[in-house]
C-alpha cells in the first residue's frame, strides 16, 4: 500500500548548486527559493554552512538566508557539519538543520574530512546545542546504495550509521544514494535492513539519478511505506566529492508520478516547471527533468 501523502523535500538551492561550476550569482539563489516557495513545498533546503574553501558555491549562505522570503508554514532547513556552521546557520536565521554522514568511511574522509566515528562525536555537539534552543536536526546518511571509492557497502553499516544519528536525536534520517547506483533490488534490501533499526515513518529517501534508476527506486520505497522524498528542482546538483555523480531526481519528474498515484503532495506541478524554467534559464543550461523536456501535453 502507498502512503497516502507524501512529503516531497526540495534540495535544489542547495544540493543542486553547490556542484555548479560558476558562481551562481546571490540574486537568483534567493529567486529561485522564493519561486519554490509559491510552488507548495512544504520543505526547501536553501544553503550549507559549510567551510567556503570546500565548497565555494555555499559562501554566500548568510545572504541567502537573510535575503528570502521565509513564508510561514515552510521549512528552509541548512547543511551543518559542525558546531560551527550550526552557529553561523542559527545566526543568519535558520530554524532547522541537517547533520550528514555516511556509511562509508573513505568517503566520510573526503566530504567532511574525518572518520566515521569522528564525524558521529561532531554531530552529537550539533545536536546537544540544537536542542537546547529547540532546533529541529535532520541526518543524511550519503552513500546508501554504493560509494565512490569504497564501491559496495552493507546495509548492514548503512543501518549502524543510521541508527546512531536516529538515537542522537535527528527527527528523520534521509538515506542518500550519492552516486545513483542502486537500483529496486538494492533499495529493496537496504531499506528492509535500515527499517529493523528506524522506524519507517523516520526515514526518506535522496536519488541521485545517475543510472536512471531514481523513480524506479522511490516506487519501491514508497510501497515499502517511506512517505518523504527528497528531489531537486529541473534535476539539478550533484556532490563535489563524488566525482561523476548528476544531479537528484527532478522534482517535477517526481511529483508527476505521484500525481499518477493518487498521492498527494500539495505542489503545483505547473509552477514547478516554470521555476526548473527559470533556474535552467538563469544557469543557461537544459532541464534535467523528462516532464518538462516533454513537449506532448496532457
Ligand atoms: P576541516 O578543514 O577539517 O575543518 O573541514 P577544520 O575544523 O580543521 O577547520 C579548518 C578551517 O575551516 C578553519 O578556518 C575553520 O574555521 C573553517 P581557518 O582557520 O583555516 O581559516 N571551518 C568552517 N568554515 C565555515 N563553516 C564551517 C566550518 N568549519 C570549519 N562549518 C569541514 C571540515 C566539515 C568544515 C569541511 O570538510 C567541509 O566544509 N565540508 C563540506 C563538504 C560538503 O559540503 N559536501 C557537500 C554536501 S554533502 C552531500 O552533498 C551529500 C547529500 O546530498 C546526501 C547524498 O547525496 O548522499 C547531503
Ligand atoms: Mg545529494
Amino acid at each position: 500500500a502507498y502512503p497516502k501523502r507524501v512529503k516531497v523535500v526540495e534540495v535544489g538551492p542547495r544540493d543542486g548548486l553547490q556542484n555548479e561550476k560558476n558562481v551562481v550569482p546571490t540574486p537568483v539563489k534567493i529567486n529561485l527559493i522564493n519561486m519554490l516557495s509559491e510552488t507548495g513545498l512544504q520543505v526547501i533546503e536553501a544553503t550549507s554552512f559549510v567551510s567556503p574553501k570546500w565548497v565555494p558555491q555555499m559562501a554566500d549562505h548568510t545572504e541567502v538566508m537573510q535575503g528570502i522570503n521565509k513564508l510561514p508554514g515552510i521549512s528552509y532547513p541548512v547543511l551543518t557539519p559542525n558546531l560551527k556552521g550550526f552557529q553561523a546557520a542559527v545566526a543568519a536565521g535558520a530554524k532547522e538543520v541537517s547533520i550528514f554522514g555516511a556509511a562509508s568511511e573513505k568517503f566520510t574522509q573526503k566530504n567532511i574530512n574525518c572518520s566515521i566515528e569522528e564525524s558521529l562525536e561532531r554531530f552529537e555537539e550539533v545536536m546537544k546545542a540544537a536542542k537546547e534552543v529547540n532546533i529541529p536536526v535532520r541526518g543524511y546518511v550519503s552513500c546508501v546504495l554504493g560509494c565512490p571509492y569504497e564501491g559496495k557497502i552493507s546495509a548492514a553499516k548503512v543501518a549502524e550509521v543510521s541508527k546512531k544519528m536516529y538515537s542522537m536525536g535527528c527527527y528523520e534520517i534521509s538515506l542518500g544514494d550519492t552516486i545513483g547506483v542502486g537500483t529496486p533490488g538494492s533499495m529493496k534490501e537496504m531499506l528492509t535492513v535500515v527499517m529493523k533499526e528506524v522506524p519507517v515513518g523516520a526515514l526518506a529517501v535522496h536519488c541521485h539519478d545517475t543510472y536512471g534508476q531514481a523513480l524506479a527506486n522511490i516506487l519501491v520505497a514508497l510501497q515499502m511505506g517511506v512517505s518523504v522524498v527528497d528531489a531537486s528542482v529541473a534535476g539539478l546538483g550533484g556532490c563535489p566529492y563524488a566525482q561523476g555523480a548528476s544531479g537528484n531526481v527532478a522534482t517535477e519528474d517526481l511529483v508527476y508520478m505521484l500525481n499518477g498515484l493518487g498521492i498527494h503532495t500539495g505542489v503545483d506541478l505547473q509552477k514547478l516547471m516554470d521555476t526548473g524554467t527559470f533556474i535552467c534559464n538563469a544557469l543557461n543550461r537544459k532541464t534535467n527533468s523528462k516532464v518538462s523536456q516533454a513537449s506532448c501535453r496532457l
